[in-house]
């Protein structure tokens, strides 16, 4: 058992600690975030783009997002390890949601795992806890009903949607889940809700007031050329950094700069002047 549970995540709410949760989809790079202090990981169905090259989060398949989550959770000795459960593996029903979560712990070796929505999947965060597989609930902007949402807008910006989301986020502390992703809704409507909740939130474009704050791997070390959301700040411009590395790299190839003497060996003449 590893030292962060989701005791230790609720503990950190009652001590008004913020904390960080990042997202990862790779082996390597989870085994940087696993070195680093951040102590929750989310194997995010935004793998559906990142790793593979969907144009929203809704194609990725539960088969794919085993196969990253089982990549994360090698790595991961110490950081939680939360997987998101992919567009339609929870929605149908309350018995294929148990399934899938139970795969993304088995297979995908998590120790939990994340769907979006509220009030209408309260049934399946209720068994899928009951079932001893603890849930992160995620309300607001929820990317899998991006076309019901008409587009990846802030959402809770009239009385109507800012309601539904107040009871969204509820239902989901109410049917057990041990914490709740905020994504763009106003950052005062988020501090109602973490004022209102005991479950700790979660924040990504959804202001300072949240309890923790979660973010993209590939947003915040800039992995992505020219793409710049609103709610992420770029710490690093990795992109345009390798890219300028591999047109070195290229060109020392080209220029028979590289591979020196050192980076291959040899073995005695004797043995090449015996070859036929
Ligand atoms: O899949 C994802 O990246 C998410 C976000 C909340 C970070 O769900």
């Amino acid at each position: 058992m590893k030292n962060i549970t989701i005791k230790t995540i609720g503990s950190w709410k009652k001590k008004s600690k913020p904390f960080s949760v990042i997202t990862a989809y790779d082996y390597t790079s989870a085994k940087i975030v696993d070195d680093s202090d951040i102590p929750i990981v989310l194997v995010g169905d935004s793998a559906s783009m990142i790793t593979y090259g969907f144009s929203s989060t809704l194609p990725v398949s539960m088969d794919e997002m085993l196969l990253v989550s089982r990549a994360v959770s090698k790595a991961c000795s110490s950081t939680f390890v939360v997987g998101d459960m992919p567009f339609l593996s929870y929605q149908p029903s309350v018995s294929i949601a148990i399934k899938n979560a139970g795969l993304l712990l088995k297979k995908g070796r998590a120790e939990a795992v994340k769907l979006e929505g509220g009030v209408e999947i309260k049934s399946q965060i209720k068994k899928i806890v009951s079932s001893g597989i603890p849930v992160m609930g995620h309300v607001g902007l929820t990317p899998q009903s991006v076309n019901q949402l008409s587009g990846h807008r802030i959402q809770g910006k009239d009385i109507k949607s800012a309601q539904k989301i107040l009871d969204d986020a509820r239902a989901v502390e109410d049917a057990g889940a041990f914490s709740v992703v905020l994504e763009c809704v106003p950052q005062n409507l988020a501090k109602l809700i973490s004022d209102t909740l005991t479950i700790p939130t979660i924040g990504i474009g959804a202001g300072p007031h949240c309890d923790g704050q979660i973010q993209v791997f590939h947003d915040i070390l800039g992995l992505i050329d020219g793409f710049n959301p609103k709610h992420a700040k770029k710490y690093l411009n990795l992109s345009t950094d390798i890219g300028k590395t591999l047109n070195v790299y290229s060109q020392e190839v080209a220029n028979k700069k590289f591979p020196q003497k050192k980076h291959s060996t040899s073995c005695i003449s004797d043995i090449i002047s015996s070859l036929e």
